[in-house]
Formats: structure tokens, sequence, C-alpha cells
């Protein structure tokens, strides 16, 4: 009989402390509030303009009506996302890079029928995520999996299509992207939308800078994502430049009770031109 030994899950120090934060940020009432929404619990960020009338009106239930336009804002954003997949079929399976609490997958689920795996760092957010699954009654075609999305132990060639919503500034990109198009089926979609450093400004700024000590995360700059997508034969078809269309969200947000102070560095980041908003569209050749 012949055994295999698994590598862990959290194979660095640095990736022990980034699952750490999601572990214990469990509290932090910005995404939890704004899932209690309608029950799509996401981590990430919102485009698109908001309705400012939510800032007039009674002051006792004002913090609720922004908070129900910021998780529209974010829930616009997932679905941007999920247009540029490409058509995707029932009989599809796609992957979530590194899925939060599942908000993403969920949607996918729900618009395509079709299978969703998602993998998380985050022991405590796979369990949340399952259970929201299992509340929707689609935990059989979606799965969330405490597991490194740098080695996903899922079946080469086996993905029509994978995103990353915000994970990528926590990886390596080589290493991730050599696994991607690995999962990925040729003509497979990979689309993306992150964060990321204007190499035209120099040097990381000082608000990326404070970005990246709040989230524990090393932002990348632009220039790496198309390098190491080209070394692993994924083909940009399409980028979108979303900065113009994230600065307003971040302007409500500084207007809301779940502020936590992070607002200032990234609008100052954006304003200035040192960081981008970007969605990059990637085929798997
Ligand atoms: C900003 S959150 C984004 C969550 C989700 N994509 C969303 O849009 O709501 C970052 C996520 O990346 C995950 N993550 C970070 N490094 C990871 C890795 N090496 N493998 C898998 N997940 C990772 C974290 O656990 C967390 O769930």
């Amino acid at each position: 009989m012949t055994s295999t030994i698994e590598s862990p899950v959290l194979r660095t120090n640095f990736e022990k402390s980034v699952a750490e934060y999601w572990n214990t940020n469990r509290i932090d009432p910005v995404n939890l509030r704004l899932g209690e929404v309608d029950d799509l619990y996401h981590h990430h960020y919102g485009v698109g303009e908001p309705d400012l009338s939510v800032l007039e009106g009674p002051a006792d239930t004002r913090d609720e009506r922004i908070i129900a336009e910021l998780h529209r804002l974010e829930s616009a954003q997932a679905d941007l996302l999920l247009d540029h997949l490409g058509p995707i079929q029932p009989h599809h399976k796609l992957l979530d890079g590194g899925s939060g609490r599942g908000g993403t997958s969920i949607m996918a689920n729900r618009r395509f029928g079709c299978e969703v795996d998602g993998v998380s760092i985050s022991e405590y957010q796979v369990g949340f995520a399952n259970e929201q699954a299992a509340k929707r009654k689609v935990a059989d075609k979606v799965r969330f999996h405490f597991r490194n999305m740098l080695e996903s132990k899922l079946e080469t060639g086996s993905r029509q299509a994978i995103w990353t919503n915000e994970t990528t500034m926590y990886v390596d990109l080589q290493d991730l992207y050599r696994e991607f198009a690995r999962l990925l089926t040729f003509g497979g979609r990979y689309v993306c939308i992150t964060g990321c450093a204007n190499d035209v400004t120099g040097l990381r700024s000082k608000s990326v800078s404070r970005i990246n000590e709040h989230y524990t995360c090393d932002i990348h700059p632009r220039s790496a994502y198309f390098r190491a997508l080209a070394d692993n034969g994924l083909v940009p078809i399409n980028v979108i430049d979303l900065t113009a269309a994230t600065i307003p969200y971040w302007e409500l947000r500084a207007k809301s009770s779940v502020a936590t102070g992070i607002e200032e560095p990234f609008l100052t980041a954006y304003k200035e031109g040192s960081f981008h908003y970007l969605m990059i569209v990637a085929d798997r050749i």
C-alpha cells in the first residue's frame, strides 16, 4: 500500500497571517451588515453610480439606506465580473479563487445553473459559505473548500472559467497562473478584478503601502499581471479600468457608519493615480 503526504493548506507564515486575518475579522461589521441585506456576503468593493438620495431623508434610517446602496454596488461589481465569463452552460464547472463568504459563487450558480467550487484559506469563511449554500439549497452544486488556490487539488482541465475577485494581492502571480493554466480547459476564461499599483508613477506610494499594511497583502504592480498571464498561456482579451467607477462607492462608504478608516488611503491612491481598480479578462490557449 502506498501513502502520499499531503502538503498543508497554509504553507508559509505569510499565508498563516492572511488566514488569521480572515478567521478573526469575522466580526468586522461592514461585510456582515451589507450581506444581511439579501444574504449575499461579499468581501469586495463596489462599482457604479450610487443613488445619493440615500443621504437625505430621516436620520434614524440613513445608515440602513447607505448600507443597502453600498451592497447594491458590490453586487453590481460581481455581476460585471460574471458578465465576462463567456457563455457558461449548466454542465460547466467554475472556480472562485479566494472565495471569501461565497457571494460571487452563489450569484454565478444562480445565473448559469452550473457547478462552482470556491477555495479559501480561511476555514471560518469556508464554513460560513457552505452554510449559505446549504441554506439556499444549492450545496450539491456550490461547494467551498479549505484549500490554497495555489494548490487547489482540483482536476486538471476541469474548469471552463475561473475568477479571482480581489484575491490576487495575497499570492505570487506566477504560482497562481501556473495553477489556473493547469485547471482551465483550452479556450477557458479567466477574469480578475483587482487593485494594482501603477508602474508609471514609480514604486509603491504611501497610500498603497497603507492599504497593504491594513489588509496584510502585497499589491502587485500592473505590469506583473500581464507578465504572469503571458508566461502561463493566458491571453488578455479585455482590460477595463474600473477606477473611475469605484471612486463614488468609496466616497459614499466614507460617509457611512461602517467606514473603517481605510477609505481615505483608497481615495487618495485612486485619485493621485498610484493605484488602479482593474478587470482583466483572459483566455487560456
Ligand atoms: C478580499 S477577500 C475576497 C473574497 C471574495 N473573492 C469576494 O469577492 O467576496 C480575499 C480572500 O482571499 C482568500 N485568500 C487569500 N490567499 C489565498 C490563497 N492562497 N488561497 C485561497 N484563498 C486565499 C482569503 O481567504 C479571502 O477569502
